[in-house]
């Protein structure tokens, strides 16, 4: 018994390693805050949810600089609820698509070119090999 815990012990950084992204995107060294006052009730309580389950594993800058089109975003969020451990419910990522969809008309689409593009499959695949 002892011995199974002192391996677990051991083991852990390397299950915590497994869960968090540890590939810095440039998107990572951009604003890390959002300012939703302008924002209807509804998505600034959603902000809330965002700001807490989205920087689990990597910066929430990533998400707050990162441009993607709804279907993508809906793929997105999907993607990052069915990652081990990332405790978001249905209805929370739910929620935070409502409000990366609005924060996407609102702020992004305005301005492209403070914001970054999402990168492919491919190229994620490539920086992780790094
Ligand atoms: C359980 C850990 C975890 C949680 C929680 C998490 N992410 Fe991620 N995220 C990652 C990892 C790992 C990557 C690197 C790419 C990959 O493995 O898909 C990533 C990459 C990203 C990217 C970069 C995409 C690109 O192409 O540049 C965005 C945007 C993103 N996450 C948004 C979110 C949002 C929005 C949430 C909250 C709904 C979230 N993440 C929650 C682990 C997580």
């Amino acid at each position: 018994m002892k011995k199974l815990i002192q391996r677990m012990i051991m083991l852990a950084p390397l299950v915590l390693a497994a869960q968090t992204s540890n590939v810095v995107l440039p998107q990572d060294k951009g604003p890390d805050k959002i300012d939703v006052s302008a924002y209807p009730a509804p998505q600034q309580a959603a902000y809330k949810v965002f700001s807490t389950k989205c920087s689990k594993c990597h910066t929430i800058a990533r998400p707050i600089n990162t441009m993607m089109k709804r279907d993508e975003w809906e793929r997105y969020v999907k993607r990052m609820m069915h990652k081990p451990n990332s405790g978001i419910s249905d209805a929370q990522g739910k929620q935070i698509f409502e409000f990366l969809v609005l924060d996407e008309t609102e702020r992004k689409d305005k301005n492209p070119k403070a914001f970054f593009p999402a990168l492919s499959d491919e190229e994620i695949e490539k920086l992780k090999k790094q």
